[in-house]
């Protein structure tokens, strides 16, 4: 930062002379951010309807936020506001690796969600089968991804095989859970605290606050 700052307040020549190289070295102004090598239709293709189905997961956990809020079980409404959350996020991943690859985002309507379940474990399993589609369609990524021989794209896909055992993981978990607890009201009750404790990944309003 000392040097920097010293280097602003040069009047010399020598001075002059650095800023320009600096400025030839990649730095100009209103020069065009440098993107990644374009990406094949196909994946292009593939991962507009990966936006899909993350933006779909986003309003399938949001259906069952709602769900839950209806039963009284606010932790459990509070996770999967959470969950939905991270599904937005997802897709954004994809919306901004789209256009790094000078590729367009093509968004597609969403099919309306369930809007009740059985019961919380019903929901749960619900989202636990869900999960697990969405990581085949990433591994689908992958192999074509492969095939296209698609190698900028793999980190952000790695990314995702990752998460998608983190997905599965969460999921499961409270389904397991629930299993255990049975018909105990109580025991529900002590889920859906535990569940209220989740951290959101960005504030939100409570309460149409
Ligand atoms: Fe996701
Ligand atoms: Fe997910």
């Amino acid at each position: 930062m000392v040097k920097r700052g010293m280097a602003r307040g040069r009047s010399g020549a020598a001075g002059a002379g650095r800023m320009t190289a600096r400025k030839v070295a990649g730095k100009a102004p209103g020069r065009a951010p440098r993107k990644a090598a374009p990406a094949e239709p196909k994946m292009l293709a593939a991962m507009n309807r990966q936006i899909v189905e993350e933006l779909d997961s986003a309003y399938l956990y949001l259906a069952m936020a709602a769900y839950f809020e209806g039963e009284g079980l606010e932790g459990m409404a509070h996770w999967m506001k959470a969950q939905s959350i991270e599904e937005v996020i997802h897709a954004m991943k994809f919306f901004g690796h789209i256009h790094s690859r000078a590729g367009t985002v093509e968004l597609q309507a969403l099919a309306k969600p369930q809007k009740t379940w059985a019961s919380p474990l019903a929901a749960f399993e619900a989202a636990y089968a869900h999960e697990r589609h969405i990581t085949r369609c990433i591994h689908d990524l992958v192999d074509l991804a492969a095939a296209e021989r698609d190698h900028a794209a793999l980190p952000l896909l790695q990314w995702f095989v990752e998460e998608q055992v983190e997905e599965e993981e969460s999921a499961l978990k409270v389904v397991d859970l629930l299993k255990r607890v049975g018909s105990s009201g109580h025991g529900l009750l002590l889920i859906d605290r535990q569940l209220a404790a989740r951290a959101m990944p960005v504030s939100m309003p409570a309460n149409g606050e």
